[in-house]
């Protein structure tokens, strides 16, 4: 496996590769891997001839008061797990390689990024569809991997490339969770442990929801209801939201009468983490 921190470098092995007839897949990520990621590079060196993952810290997708400069980053670990798991290429440039001085162009979207974590975080998805554009063009990958994890982002960035007419298929991957059911992140670093403890409450009103919606629950605002009252009751907790949307458009619905997502994002102390159920994960 090879480290290249240079655009230059990762088009010289993909055309090498792409001259040998060979597949190529990309998983993007913001580093500091865990088996969340891992699960995305398997999938990809089992559907692939050849896997890149990239390991970038986006500072485009983060907001001024968000946490850019504490975000987790370790690439010699990275290195290790992406090898373990079938990674050819990293790709791990410094911001300056990926965005030069007179940077000034962006890709963005509307409808889809209103809501959720498009509300909390307004500059987020232009940071993502940009970055994700960017390294679309520089892979130019025959397939890319997301997580379930980032439902809204997964459904975003299937959406711009239909829009943009990419050639590249995206393949959604289910969330991986610690054996207690909180979803990993490489954001759970932040958590101390009582805050670690607290954070079981995602993943318990995720249980409810889904249960609720197993049981043939599809009044919304009952489901919704639950959920928040489970989190409620732990004090270190504090919703930003619990909603239902549509999996095509991302708005609000009030009945679950088509393919719905769950979502929910909830600080635990100052740590914001979010979790999620697909309705047709559920119904089948
Ligand atoms: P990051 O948070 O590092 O996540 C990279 C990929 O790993 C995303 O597709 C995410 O959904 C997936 N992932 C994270 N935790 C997961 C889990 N517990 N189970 C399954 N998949 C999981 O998402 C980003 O980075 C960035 O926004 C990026 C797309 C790289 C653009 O900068």
């Amino acid at each position: 496996m090879k480290i290249v921190t240079t655009i230059e470098e990762v088009r010289t092995q993909v055309k090498q590769w792409r001259a040998e007839g060979l597949t190529v897949g990309l998983v993007p990520t913001m580093g500091y891997l865990h088996e969340g990621h891992a699960s995305l590079i398997d999938a990809c060196h089992r559907d692939n001839d050849r896997t890149v993952v990239s390991d970038f810290v986006n500072p485009m997708q983060f907001g001024p008061t968000e946490d850019l400069e504490s975000y987790p980053r370790d690439i010699d670990h990275d290195a290790a797990l992406a090898e373990a798991h079938g990674c050819d290429l990293i790709f791990h440039p410094e911001p300056a390689e990926m965005y030069h001085q007179g940077f000034s162009s962006f890709v963005d979207m509307t409808v889809l990024t209103e809501e959720l974590c498009g509300l909390s975080r307004p500059v987020h998805f232009r940071g993502v569809c940009t970055v994700v554009s960017k390294l679309f063009h520089i892979v130019s990958p025959d397939r890319a991997y997301f997580g379930k994890k980032d439902a809204q982002q997964l459904a975003v960035i299937r959406h711009m490339v239909d829009d943009l007419n990419m050639d590249i298929e995206i393949v959604g991957c289910p969330i991986i969770r610690e054996a207690d059911g909180l979803a990993k992140s490489s954001r759970n670093t932040y958590l101390s442990p009582d805050e670690r403890k607290a954070a079981l409450v995602l993943s318990q009103a995720i249980r409810l929801g889904s249960g609720m919606v197993r049981d043939g629950e599809t009044d919304g605002a009952a489901i919704i209801e639950a959920m928040k009252q489970h989190i409620h009751a732990e004090p270190l907790a504090r919703i930003d939201y619990v909603k239902i949307v549509d999996l095509a458009t991302m708005q609000q619905i009030p009945v679950l009468d088509r393919p719905a997502l769950c979502a929910i994002a909830v600080y635990i102390g100052s740590t914001r983490l979010i979790d999620n159920f697909f309705t047709e994960d559920v119904t089948g």
